[in-house]
């Protein structure tokens, strides 16, 4: 029974526009991957993590795994390149999983800051129940749907909605034969997935919740940086 861990860092950071994807923009010093790759591999299972990046940065998230990793660590890890779309990346990363890992937690490096508490409980969670867990938050703003223009038409009652985070954990197979459905029906009625668990829920899943939390914000626009920075801020002192 052992775990996997995939961090997923192959995107290409467009809304950022840092001219760097994302995973490798630097915080304090550190290319954004390594805050992932240390927590991942601080947990305290013997565990593979393979870390999805492009292609041309292989080399690169090679080094970083190399500087972050303890020498006497029970982690291994691999680097493997990613695709187009994050679900791409997903499925290369779950192929590139040796066969004794049974349980699978996929990350994206683009939340540097999700505790090593928050992979331990999604674990847990798919452990106790079987099924797919991911991290979730109330939303607290009030929720308006809008039209192309921008044009407000109604207020969406919030209630019943949550945010959700990664990591975000499944039995390795279900995720797999999942990410095989999708791919299958790739061109068909639905955008590109952009999670994990909305894969699992097209392929019939059960997808549970535990709850999330404000630290494992995700890079995504500059104004992200910001925040970013607070949390390191935050955990330093
Ligand atoms: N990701 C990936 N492979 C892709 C697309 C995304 O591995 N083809 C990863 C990103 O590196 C990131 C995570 O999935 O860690 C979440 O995706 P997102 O926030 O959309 O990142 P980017 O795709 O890099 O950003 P953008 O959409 O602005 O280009
Ligand atoms: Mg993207």
């Amino acid at each position: 029974a052992k775990l996997g861990v995939v961090v997923v860092a192959a995107g290409r950071g467009e809304r950022l526009g840092a001219g760097v994807p994302k995973a490798f923009v630097r915080l304090h010093g550190r290319a954004l991957l390594e805050f992932a790759i240390a927590t991942a591999t601080s947990l305290p299972h013997a565990g593979h993590l393979v870390v999805v990046v492009p292609e041309d940065r292989a080399a690169e998230a090679l080094e970083l795994v190399e500087r972050v990793l303890p020498a006497n660590s029970p982690w291994e890890a691999t680097v493997t390149p990613g695709g187009r779309e994050r679900h791409e990346s997903v499925r290369f990363g779950i192929a590139a999983l040796p066969d004794s890992v049974d349980t699978v937690l996929v990350h994206d490096a683009a939340r540097p800051f999700a505790s090593a508490e928050l992979f331990e409980r999604v674990l847990a969670e798919v452990r106790r129940t079987g099924d797919a867990v991911v991290p979730a938050l109330a939303v607290s703003d009030t929720l308006k749907r809008v039209d192309a223009d921008g044009v407000v038409h109604e207020t969406v009652d919030r209630a019943p909605l949550v945010a959700v985070q990664t990591p975000q954990g499944f039995p390795r197979e279900a995720l797999a034969s999942a990410h095989e459905t999708v791919q299958l029906q790739e061109g068909g009625e639905h955008g590109a997935p952009t999670d994990d668990a909305e894969v699992v829920q097209r392929a019939g899943g059960t997808v549970r919740t535990v709850p999330g939390e404000r630290r494992a914000h995700k890079l995504t626009t500059a104004d992200d940086l910001t925040v970013l920075e607070s949390i390191l801020a935050a955990n330093a002192a």
